[in-house]
């Protein structure tokens, strides 16, 4: 391959990684970066702490957003203005008044959880309902909730749609996901986050690939930051997600594939200058540090955001913020160890995504899934880049996103890990709470509709059933009370979501507040469901799923589409004419509340809460949605099918007591496919790739002489027995 010819002589010199960085950097210079770029820059002289605070500490009482973000909702605001006139005109659709609404707009959230891409998609496919760019949805009168949200948060693979719309310049659902046949290649869903080129994780293209994850990982690690399987995991989205990546340059490393792309860049992409997009928050989980838990969380852990200008929690036992530019530094007190002991670039777009999709409390599962159902060759292509990784460096916990904090010190009281030095945060959805829902209440961003992309997969058959906003509502009632609004009523379980119907179709929850100002938000919520019309349902897919033909994927678009701007009609099939007016009567009732006299609820909009809202003194019926087919139909078959069913049947029934025999499994396998690989390697390797010409690999010989020596590894105990070696 090209690529070895380029590095032997670099080999056989034995020069370290860093010059390789070095020269690859160089001679990308002009075009698009390199993979390298993923790595932070360490040592970096920190601003002057005692005038520019890094870290921001606030409590629920005098609970403040950062300037900028106000500046950035203030500029929106402006902006969605006229958006709102837009998208109701002149008021006639709803029977109101909209000029005597003018500075008394809602401030609308929009909130994707996770799913993996079964979520990104439908998260995707809903909002290109919303979008007033979209001529069919304008026309339906659903086009254009999207232009009047201030915010949008996203939880795993909902933060994977979040950060792919933002950083590829907010365009249209339709070009990003699809392609425009210019500068927007698609996400390219055919090839499989794990195993692109297919089965076998040995062709010489998935080598390519996997050298290419691991080459940038490698270079994050020298820089002496802990990676875990969270970094080549968030290298495999952000070949997807972020732009940089075509069909052409998949397997080179011609391109960086979004490797130098920040957070705290985002501030630079012209959307946002020009305030036409939501402010973008991603949500994660975060494990005690020591615990080890490998099994869900308990709802106590921080529950972090990352924003394009901080990452912290508002969360009553943290109430800090850092600024993202610095998010990898250590800090104690926000005081850092000296002057040059600064890190930036850890805000890596893609690492921000991988860890708030970050499995490795959740790896277990997959490798639970792995075990039983979940494709083998995907599986086997995360196991192999993770053991080819834990051999060439040096990891923290392997199961986590590894964060170094800058919290420690803060709070001992109430921060459960103030006194940790690393953080451990995982996907978004850890505790349960799968909708990236805290950010959206917290009380200063004041926020009166919240709209819920409800694509996530609770029941044995992959549709919602309420789990993610009972969990929250739960939080937000005990632990964030001092905090977070409180959550509109609910269907109490899982059972009642299912019976009354309410997660099968579009549902206002909350729209009749008793107190001024409304204790709680309108939330609408939008939920995955089965085609009104009695069509076999494609979008319940699996979570585990990593890739979908592009067949699939259009059919799932255009049913999610139909989910998001037909409504539906009580006790029929057929869609309601009025979904669009009514999904306006849901977004606009609120300025109602905030003008006096307050003038009454139109008549069209009273006869549209009658029928979408959630009322929970005459509750509705699932029996009003009949002909509705729940079994996942697979429309072009690829051997999805059986690992959806086994999955949605199992996934939450193994979670509790089986995850340690699960996690022992795991290490099992990963130690089995790395002594085969291992002695295979003489052989195979040499011919596919170089990494594993053991001992003049570069980056061992800088390691060697610099930092650790793989005897050094701080690997768990029980693993590093397996892998080490
Ligand atoms: C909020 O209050 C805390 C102590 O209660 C104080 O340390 C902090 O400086 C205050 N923050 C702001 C922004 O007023
Ligand atoms: C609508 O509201 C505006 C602003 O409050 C007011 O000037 C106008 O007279 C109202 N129009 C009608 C028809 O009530
Ligand atoms: C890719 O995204 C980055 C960051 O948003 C942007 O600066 C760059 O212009 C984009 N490149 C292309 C080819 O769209
Ligand atoms: C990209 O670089 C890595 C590290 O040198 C290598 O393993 C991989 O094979 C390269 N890919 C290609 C296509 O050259
Ligand atoms: C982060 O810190 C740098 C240096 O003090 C400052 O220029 C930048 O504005 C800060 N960013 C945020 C979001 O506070
Ligand atoms: C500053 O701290 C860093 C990280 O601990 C250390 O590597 C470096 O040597 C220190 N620099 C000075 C000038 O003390
Ligand atoms: C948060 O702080 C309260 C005390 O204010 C404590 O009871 C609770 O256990 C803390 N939660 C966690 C997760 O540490
Ligand atoms: C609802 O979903 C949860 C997981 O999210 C699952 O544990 C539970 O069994 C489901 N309950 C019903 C009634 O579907
Ligand atoms: C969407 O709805 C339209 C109108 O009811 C129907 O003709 C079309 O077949 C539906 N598309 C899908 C994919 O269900
Ligand atoms: C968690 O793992 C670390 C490293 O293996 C170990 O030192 C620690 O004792 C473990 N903690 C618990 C609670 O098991």
């Amino acid at each position: 391959m090209t690529h070895r010819q380029r590095r032997r002589p670099s080999l056989a010199t034995g020069l370290p990684l860093f010059f390789l960085t070095y020269f690859a950097r160089m001679s990308h210079q002009q075009s698009q970066g390199a993979v390298t770029d993923y790595a932070p820059q360490v040592g970096v002289q920190c601003p002057d702490v005692s005038i520019n605070p890094l870290i921001r500490v606030f409590t629920p009482q005098n609970q403040s957003l950062h300037p900028r973000e106000q500046e950035y909702i203030k500029g929106r605001q402006a902006v969605i203005e006229d958006a709102w006139a837009d998208w109701l005109g002149d008021g006639s659709g709803v029977s109101y008044n909209v000029s005597a609404f003018a500075g008394h707009f809602p401030k609308v959230g929009m909130a994707i959880p996770g799913g993996g891409l079964r979520s990104a998609q439908y998260g995707a496919a809903c909002l290109n309902g919303l979008d007033s760019r979209n001529e069919r949805a304008k026309q339906a009168g659903t086009g254009g909730l999207l232009q009047v949200s201030s915010y949008l948060t996203g939880l795993s693979g909902g933060s994977w749609v979040t950060s792919s719309l933002v950083f590829n310049n907010w365009p249209t659902v339709e070009d990003l996901v699809f392609g425009n046949g210019k500068d927007l290649t698609g996400w390219l869903l055919d090839l499989s986050l794990a195993t692109p080129d297919g089965v076998n994780i040995l062709s010489d293209k998935n080598q390519e690939y996997y050298g290419s994850l691991l080459w940038s990982v490698m270079a994050k690690a020298q820089t002496g930051i802990d990676t875990s399987m969270t970094d080549p995991w968030s290298r495999m989205i952000s070949f997807h997600f972020l732009n940089q990546t075509t069909r052409n340059n998949f397997f080179t490393n011609d391109s960086a594939h979004g490797a130098g792309q920040l957070f705290s860049k985002i501030p630079d992409i012209p959307a946002y200058q020009q305030h036409q997009m939501p402010f973008p928050i991603l949500v994660a989980d975060s494990r005690p540090v020591g615990s080890n838990l490998t099994t869900i969380l308990g709802l106590d852990p921080i529950v972090y955001e990352i924003t394009p200008l901080e990452f912290g929690s508002y969360d009553p036992n943290l109430s800090a913020m850092v600024n993202i530019t610095y998010a990898g530094t250590h800090l104690t007190n926000g005081i850092p160890v000296n002057g040059s002991s600064c890190v930036t670039g850890f805000d890596q777009a893609g690492f921000m995504m991988g860890t708030s999709a970050s499995l490795f409390n959740q790896l277990f599962d997959f490798a639970r899934n792995t075990i039983a159902g979940f494709s083998d060759s995907d599986s086997a292509g995360l196991l192999y880049v993770l053991s080819r990784q834990l051999q060439e460096v040096r990891t923290r916990a392997d199961d986590v996103a590894n964060w170094p904090s800058p919290f420690n010190g803060l709070n001992p009281r109430t921060f459960e890990d103030s006194d940790a030095t690393w953080l451990e945060l995982l996907d978004g959805s850890s505790n349960q709470e799968n909708i990236p829902y805290s950010p959206l209440f917290v009380r200063s961003r004041e926020l009166d509709v919240i709209v819920t992309i409800e694509g996530s997969a609770d029941d044995a058959t992959a549709w919602p059933n309420g789990t993610g906003p009972i969990f929250s509502a739960r939080r937000q009632s005990t632990i964030l009370r001092a905090s977070h609004q409180q959550f509109p009523p609910i269907p109490p379980t899982p059972d009642a979501f299912i019976e009354t119907g309410v997660r099968a179709r579009p549902t206002f929850f909350g729209c009749d507040p008793t107190q001024t100002p409304p204790e709680w938000p309108l939330m609408i919520y939008l939920p995955n469901a089965p085609p009104i019309n009695g069509d076999d349902p494609a979008t319940n897919t699996a979570t585990f799923a990593l890739s979908y033909t592009q067949k699939h994927q259009k059919l799932f678009f255009d049913q999610v589409f139909n989910l998001t701007t037909q409504g539906f009609t009580p006790n029929s099939q057929l869609p309601d004419p009025n979904f669009g007016v009514c999904l306006q009567c849901a977004a606009i009732d609120r300025a109602r509340l905030k003008i006096t006299p307050v003038p009454s609820r139109s008549a069209i909009c009273t006869q549209c809460f009658q029928q979408y809202c959630f009322d929970p003194q005459n509750p509705p019926s699932k029996s009003a949605l009949p002909g509705r087919k729940l079994a996942f139909v697979d429309p072009d078959p690829q051997g999805l099918t059986k690992v959806n069913g086994f999955l949605s049947s199992n996934m939450y029934k193994l979670i509790g007591g089986l995850a340690g025999l699960v996690g022992f499994l795991f290490v099992l396998i990963l130690g089995l496919l790395w002594w085969r690989k291992r002695r295979e390697r003489k052989t195979e390797y040499h011919q596919v790739s170089g990494l594993h010409d053991e001992d003049d690999a570069p980056w061992k010989r800088y390691s060697d002489s610099n930092t650790k020596t793989h005897e050094a590894y701080e690997m768990p105990e029980h693993r590093g027995s397996l892998v080490s070696r």
